[in-house]
């Protein structure tokens, strides 16, 4: 019998092809529109092979239904939408996109941290409404970027990424990180700082880590009350990384001067979220890798890594090979 695939949303029609070579592919037709739980479940239960997104929650109550599923690919770096320990018990491989996607994200960081520190957004705003009567000292005026401090929480591939940028502009770059990298401090003359030293003294804190137990409200109040007065928050990772009420606090009483958001705990997020309602945060959709080329890469090494799995070799972008006694064939 030919082995079934399951593709959570519309995908190029190319990609689509190279999957249905060799197997039957079903999926999910809308372009906008996140697949419903019940239709995930009825399709995972026939499924060998599943290639998601970041919206689906692939867990547990889903995992003990998809007795074939011997693949779930997940169209992201990150996978923190999956239960890998519960996948890495069935014998599940469970595969990301890295790589693919580093420099576009690592542009977008940049283009948030600009935007929000001449508050490009907000300024845009201004003229289209019919505010702007004269050129005047102060209006508008904004932080500097270039010889600024910038502190990189997390130096996975996208941080370095931002590191180089910010070399460009001639930035004092600390990161901190789990372990520390010096082949990094070496090539990018970046400096490792303990988390609440980098804290103290930048200028603008990316916040570039992956969505752990460890990391979940890594930046809460009280990481925030040791900011600088003219400090940006830049969140391109996860929402729950930083802790929201705990930031818009923050943001509001001027204990830290602005923020640049890609990402919320819920997505999408909620228009009355009291965040949205702050003209110093520059909120985006979540388009961090969202350039046309960097897209595609993504959706055909998320078909590659499906097709490796399913023809039994070990898929080159595979994150739980050390979990896994053994796989199902
Ligand atoms: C990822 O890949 O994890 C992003 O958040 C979506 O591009």
């Amino acid at each position: 019998m030919t082995a079934k695939i399951y593709v959570t949303r519309k995908l190029p029609e190319q990609i689509i092809s190279k999957l249905q070579i060799s197997y039957e592919v079903r999926m999910w037709a809308k372009e906008n529109v996140p697949v419903p739980r019940e239709v995930l479940k009825k399709e995972i239960s026939m499924a060998d092979g599943l290639l998601c997104l970041i919206t689906e929650s692939i867990d547990e109550d889903l995992l003990q239904i998809a007795e074939n599923l011997k693949v779930i690919s997940n169209m992201a770096v990150g996978y923190n939408n999956i239960d890998v320990e519960a996948a890495s018990k069935r014998g599940i491989r469970v595969t990301n996109t890295p790589g693919v996607l580093t420099e576009t994200t690592a542009d977008l960081t940049f283009a948030l941290l600009m935007a929000t520190a001449r508050r490009v957004v907000e300024s845009s705003n201004y003229l289209r409404e019919g505010k702007w009567d004269t050129w005047s000292p102060m209006l508008l005026t904004g932080q500097d970027i270039y010889g600024a401090t910038i502190g990189i929480v997390g130096l996975g591939r996208i941080g370095e990424a931002v590191a180089k940028r910010a070399k460009g502009f001639d930035m004092n770059i600390l990161y901190y990180n789990r372990s520390r990298k010096p082949h990094a401090e070496k090539e990018l003359g970046i400096r490792y700082t303990e988390l609440n030293e980098l804290l103290k003294v930048s200028d603008f804190i990316c916040i570039m880590t992956p969505y752990t137990p460890e990391t979940v409200n890594l930046i809460g109040k009280e990481q925030l009350q040791l900011m600088k007065k003219t400090a940006i928050v830049i969140n391109t990772a996860r929402g729950g990384i930083v802790n929201e009420t705990a930031l818009y606090e923050a943001l509001k009483d001027g204990q830290i001067w602005g923020a640049g958001l890609d990402v919320f705990t819920e997505e999408p997020v909620d228009l009355d979220h009291p965040l949205l309602s702050l003209a110093n945060v520059v909120a985006l959709p979540h388009i961090g890798s969202a350039s046309i080329k960097t897209r595609m890469k993504m959706a055909n090494l998320a078909a590659d890594n499906l097709l490796e799995a399913l023809a039994g070799n070990t898929p080159s972008c595979l994150v739980n090979g050390p979990q896994l006694d053994t796989y199902r064939k």
